[in-house]
């Protein structure tokens, strides 16, 4: 288990003050259905990596109908607080999580119909290695399907991620949309795509700056007290930024495991 813990309690409930219970990143269920649109779900076994505190698998199972849905993530105290979700959305037979050690995954090959991954790949440094993991656990024909946070390829924009890198306290490996497609098609995806969500994330991101500085202050402030919030406040400043000018961009990706 990784000792490093980057989603503390206070970290937690500030997010899911912004982001709904279960989410530690953007959209809540909605984002889910965008992510997997145009796929069938119903009776499929999937993987998703990076459970956080369980709200996409829930979705995932509740929503979307897949038989089995296995979670990993590798913070351990994600697990109580995820497993409690997952029990009060009564789909306990269906969503089974496990906290593992970074790297190789413990599945058998061609175990999964689906892998997929909210927004949990830009802490995982090896993209290639991942992604070769991956393909080695979908059966063909599987598919993979994610989110995750990207940088612009365009230099100007890119700098204006330094602010926030500087101050967040969350460790990235930020990857661009062509070098996460090529990474893909390295594995040996077919039907490699990406689509860019930053339109959608600017707008959501500075309506949650409105809501951080306005009705949710005094609700941040009593739940994680006044010194946490200033400055998660100027970190999100810095996000907000990043996003609009077009730094940080948020990206959906899918590929295929060809049958032959
Ligand atoms: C931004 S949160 C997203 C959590 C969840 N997918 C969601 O959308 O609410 C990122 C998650 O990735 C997890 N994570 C970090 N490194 C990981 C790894 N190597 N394998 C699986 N999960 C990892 C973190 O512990 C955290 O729960």
């Amino acid at each position: 288990m990784s000792n490093d813990i980057q989603y503390p309690d206070h970290f937690i409930e500030r997010l899911h003050l912004i982001w709904g219970e279960g989410f530690l990143s953007p959209g809540g269920p909605e984002e889910v259905r965008e992510i997997v649109k145009g796929l069938d779900l119903s009776g499929k076994v999937v993987l998703d990596i990076g459970f956080g505190t369980g709200g996409p698998a829930i979705a995932l199972a509740r929503d979307h109908h897949a038989a089995r849905v296995v979670g990993t993530d590798v913070e351990s105290q994600l697990y109580d607080r995820a497993s409690k979700n997952v029990d009060k959305a009564g789909v306990k037979d269906k969503v089974h999580l496990r906290i593992v050690e970074p790297g190789p995954f413990a599945f058998d090959d061609e175990s999964f119909d689906v892998v997929f991954s909210k927004d949990s790949i830009i802490h995982i440094e090896d993209k290639p290695a991942l992604f070769k993991e991956i393909i080695r656990m979908l059966r063909p024909g599987g598919v993979f399907v994610a989110s995750d946070w990207l940088s612009s390829d365009d230099e100007a924009e890119k700098s204006a991620l330094d602010g926030y890198r500087k101050i967040s306290h969350l460790s990235f490996k930020l990857a661009t949309a062509k070098e996460m497609e090529s990474a893909l098609a390295d594995a040996g995806f077919e039907g490699v795509e990406s689509r860019d969500r930053n339109a959608w994330y600017a707008a959501a991101c500075n309506n949650e700056q409105a809501q951080i500085e306005g009705p949710l202050k005094q609700q941040l402030i009593d739940s994680v007290g006044e010194e946490i919030y200033s400055k998660w406040l100027n970190v999100r400043k810095g996000l907000t930024e990043a996003v609009n000018a077009g730094g940080l961009r948020p990206t959906h990706l899918r590929g295929i495991k060809p049958t032959a």
